[in-house]
């Protein structure tokens, strides 16, 4: 899709965009294989190291799968060795909310977020109405009233509009400006409760989204149809959910299984689970199956024919432009209008911590990849050690797929450095009193 369309020019003046969201599709509810990066901002983890693969629990004895909504309440698919920060908060004192955000609803280690909506089981994700609703309660009540620390936020859009008519389609640009209004909506409940000196605000998105390619002269990915290649040889796989895809094949039979789809189809990239190529960070864990296919940009992947019917899919290489969401930070330790370099997701999760004046669980990103977006805080003792100054911060994730909004008051003070770093950026501009920034997907 087109970068440069739509953006939240009114409320982020934004104005490179996309989407991404949980997917609806006719008969039944499929999820976006990459929920699984929610995890990867609220840990700070890869994939392979916090384990909640796919956006599916499956058992691969029994067959059973379940879609993403009945996974919030499987704990032991979340708490699979990582703990979210909203947890973590908790354990060191600070007070932590999370509405919608996937995860929300599991139990980590004995413990549960103590603040918490988690949607209803057929929710309209994208009812402005109750998008508002809910950001009255985050803002009216669990801040200010309740004096919360940190609260994420989550909203399904527009991700499921981009699934359904495609990221350049003119249902997903309303929708984007949709996203806009709430953001300017945010923004006023903040400043109506007097907390815009209080809160920092963090809006990004999970993943990007690009148009599926589809017609007569489109050779789609059908696995039944490559020579060599069985389902009888398989004995439990994840295909038809878009461009990636796992199989465990029967004892055996994995060389054969292999050997049939690499170089199988143009377009169908096949890998043993350990030859996955490590920055993609999808090859460790034990529940990843033997092994993995992704398609290229446009192309998803189908069994026994094509059932597809998404326009729009995320799920490709997170080096395609088009996958990369975007982020923005404002609030009163983000610098004002500020272009920052890339940089991956997981880096998120330790700018958080910093803020909160929190110790991160061990985790894959580095705060020095985020710190130059924060204004230096100067000691006025200046011994370089922590100030007592007491704030709020207000992080608001927006995902473009879906929209994720995280917010914090934190207890913080630490004496940071000024140093920027820029990095090989490709494309930032710099808007409004806000950073933007483009993120990598942390993985496919
Ligand atoms: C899958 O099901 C089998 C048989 O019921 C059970 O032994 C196994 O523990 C299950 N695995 C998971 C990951 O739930
Ligand atoms: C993560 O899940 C896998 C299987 O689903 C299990 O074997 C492993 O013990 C789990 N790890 C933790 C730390 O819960
Ligand atoms: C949107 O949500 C509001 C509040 O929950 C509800 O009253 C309204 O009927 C919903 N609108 C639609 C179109 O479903
Ligand atoms: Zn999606």
């Amino acid at each position: 899709m087109s970068t440069q369309d739509i953006g939240f020019r009114q409320n982020l003046e934004l104005t490179n965009v996309r989407m991404h969201p949980l997917v609806f599709v006719l008969v039944m509810f499929i999820n976006c294989l990459t929920c699984i990066l929610y995890l990867c901002f609220s840990s700070g983890r890869y994939i392979e190291n916090h384990g909640v693969i796919h956006n599916i629990w499956f058992n691969t004895t029994t067959q059973e799968k379940k879609q993403y909504y009945m996974t919030q309440f499987v704990d032991s698919y979340w708490d699979n060795g990582s703990l979210p920060i909203w947890i973590t908060a908790q354990r060191q004192g600070l007070k932590a909310g999370s509405l919608h955000f996937p995860g929300t609803a599991a139990t980590y280690r004995k413990e549960i977020v103590r603040v918490r909506q988690v949607e209803p089981r057929f929710f309209d994700h994208s009812n402005e109405t109750d998008w508002q609703l809910n950001i009255d309660k985050v803002v009216g009540e669990w801040f200010h009233q309740q004096d919360l620390d940190f609260v994420s936020l989550y909203f399904g859009e527009p991700d499921l509009v981009g699934h359904k008519y495609g990221p350049d389609s003119p249902e997903r640009k309303e929708m984007v400006k949709q996203v806009d209004r709430t953001v300017g909506y945010i923004r006023d409940k903040i400043q109506q409760h007097g907390l815009t000196d209080k809160l920092n605000i963090i809006i990004t998105a999970d993943h990007g989204m690009t148009t599926v390619k589809r017609g007569g002269t489109v050779n789609e990915i059908i696995l039944s149809k490559i020579p060599g290649f069985s389902f009888r040889d398989i004995k439990f796989h994840l295909v038809d959910y878009g461009p990636s895809g796992m199989l465990l094949p029967k004892e055996g039979k994995l060389e054969t299984v292999y050997q049939a789809l690499k170089g199988g189809h143009p377009h169908l990239h096949v890998y043993k689970k350990e030859e996955m190529p490590a920055r993609l960070h999808y090859s460790k864990h034990p529940r990843l199956l033997p092994i993995i296919l992704f398609a290229d940009p446009g192309y998803v992947i189908n069994g026994f024919l094509p059932v597809q019917f998404h326009k729009g899919e995320h799920g490709f290489d997170n080096e395609e432009m088009d996958m990369k969401p975007f982020f923005r930070a404002v609030g009163p330790d983000f610098k004002k209008n500020l272009v920052f370099a890339p940089f991956e997701t997981v880096h998120v999760y330790p700018l958080m911590c910093h803020l909160l004046g929190m110790k991160p669980e061990i985790n894959d990103g580095h705060l020095d990849d985020t710190k130059g977006m924060l204004v230096p805080k100067i000691n006025p003792e200046g011994d370089g050690n922590e100030m007592d100054t007491q704030f709020q911060v207000v992080i608001g994730l927006s995902a473009m797929a879906g929209f994720l909004v995280l917010v914090f008051i934190a207890t913080i003070s630490n004496a940071w450095c000024k140093r920027s770093r820029a990095q090989n950026s490709s494309k930032l501009e710099l808007t409004a009193g806000e950073e933007r920034k483009d993120m990598k997907q942390t993985s496919f």
